[in-house]
């Protein structure tokens, strides 16, 4: 704290011979760095328990958002900045927090209208997209979740037909209760043969495993797209002619995750879709490595988490291809302490992927890079997990600490690396990824 009120003494001193402190004002300069670090998160219909989007809002809550932006509790952004700087980085810097700072010790000054940047207001109900869905599917019930404190996998049938087949352009996963869902997977499937209807529209794991054979699989033989949402994570979209196409007729099998709950609820979600008539001449791939795909067993040491103690994990994965990368997405459960991914390429010089120092299960991102990065073939990527299973872990779901093995639950962890990636093409380099 006491290093960041210095830094707050030394900008303000510097903002003052600029001009006078007081001319920091909402329009010029606080409305800027909220509506970029905060609104995307503070709107109506996001996760967040408050509109931060006008003057009032903002006003109002002037000295706890100047308490939270010190304590860099808000935004939450758990990468190091000093490792990677991602293209959606929310991340106020020292003079934006010194700023808030003094608008909140001089009375948060409205200013003057004309200073209003309109760029900064174009948010979209329902979306952290820039305009609104082409194509919503959602489940046609909204699926009503017991209190009994149990984890639940359940997986949904979402049929559809639509005119056409479609280029797609961006997708993002949508819900009317993002607090219960621990996290969601989805695979879209190109079903041109089959019956869509008359099969179930949803499949409990727990109670009915052997239901799926007989009524998804069928559905699984052309998966199209296959992705996934995170407490806290964005929309994905691409460049243009890199995506991947909507077939005209099939499922989207959706599995949700829901945590442990209390008290009833009643949950609908599914995705949306925008779609663009320029032509998809490269389709992305979402590879997985860790938990839960090919690699897992190359884990080392074995993957496995006795009661108290504190253990690093590695993985290697050799590259075959020239590839070019557009996300990561590095994932942990609750025990998940440091996550550390890097490319080793042939000459041995190393590409920073991803580092989270701090990992914090609530707070999870698909992080973009500015510009597609370059894997060339003959890489290893290295990745590095430390988890801490005992006491003096304070998001520990198990007291005592207890033995904790590798799967999907909340309770037990996972080690997983998401990348989407192209094979690499000659310029990939410069195609900028900021949205
Ligand atoms: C990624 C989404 C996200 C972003 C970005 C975000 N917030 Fe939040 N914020 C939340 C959520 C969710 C909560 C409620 C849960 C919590 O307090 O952890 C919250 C809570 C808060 C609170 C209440 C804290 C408390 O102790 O009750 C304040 C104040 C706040 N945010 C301010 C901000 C400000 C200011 C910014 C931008 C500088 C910001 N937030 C950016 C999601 C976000």
């Amino acid at each position: 704290m006491r290093v960041v009120t210095t830094i707050a003494l030394a900008l303000s001193f510097f903002i003052c011979e600029m001009g006078k402190a007081q001319d920091i004002t909402w329009y010029k300069h606080i409305a800027p760095i909220i509506h970029h670090n905060c609104t995307p998160c503070h709107r109506t219909g996001e996760a967040a328990p408050f509109s931060l989007l006008t003057y009032d809002d903002v006003a109002k809550r002037a000295s706890m958002i100047q308490r939270v932006t010190e304590a860099r509790y808000m935004p939450p952004w758990k990468p190091d900045p000093h490792y990677v700087q991602y293209a959606n980085e929310r991340r106020l810097s020292a003079a934006d927090i010194a700023m808030i700072a003094n608008w909140t010790a001089h009375d948060m000054p409205k200013g003057n209208a004309t200073d209003a940047r309109e760029e900064d207001l174009q948010f979209v109900t329902g979306t952290r997209y820039n305009r609104k869905p082409d194509i919503v599917l959602q489940m046609k019930n909204s699926y009503h979740l017991e209190g009994d404190n149990k984890d639940h996998y359940i997986v949904y049938k979402i049929p559809f037909e639509l005119a056409d087949s479609m280029n797609v352009e961006g997708i993002e996963f949508i819900t009317n209760n993002r607090k219960v869902i621990h996290h969601a997977n989805y695979e879209i499937d190109d079903v041109p043969g089959l019956d869509l209807y008359n099969t179930v529209d949803y499949i409990d794991h727990e109670t009915e495993t052997t239901k799926y054979f007989e009524n998804f699989v069928p559905y699984r033989s052309r998966i199209r797209y296959f992705g996934g949402w995170i407490p806290g994570a964005s929309m994905e979209s691409y460049p243009k002619h890199i995506g991947w196409v909507m077939p005209k007729r099939g499922v989207i099998l959706l599995t949700l995750h829901y945590a442990p709950l209390g008290k009833a609820e009643d949950v609908i979600s599914g995705v949306q879709i925008w779609t663009t008539t320029s032509n998809i001449t490269r389709q992305i791939k979402n590879e997985n490595l860790g938990s839960g795909s090919d690699s897992q067993k190359d884990i080392q040491p074995f993957f496995y988490l006795p009661p108290d103690v504190v253990r690093t994990f590695t993985l290697n994965v050799k590259t075959g291809e020239d590839k070019s990368l557009l996300y990561v997405w590095p994932h942990m459960h609750m025990l998940g302490k440091v996550f550390k991914a890097y490319a080793i390429k042939p000459n041995k010089d190393t590409i920073p992927l991803v580092h989270i120092p701090a990992w914090d299960f609530n707070w999870q991102e698909i992080y973009w890079f500015p510009k597609m990065l370059k894997i060339p073939k003959g890489s290893t990527i290295h990745i590095e997990c430390t988890y801490d299973n005992t006491i003096n872990n304070p998001y520990n779901p198990n007291l005592p600490p207890a033995l904790v093995m590798e799967n999907m639950n909340t309770n037990n962890e996972m080690m997983t690396l998401v990348m989407v990636t192209l094979p690499y093409q000659d310029g990939d380099e410069n195609i900028s990824l900021e949205k």
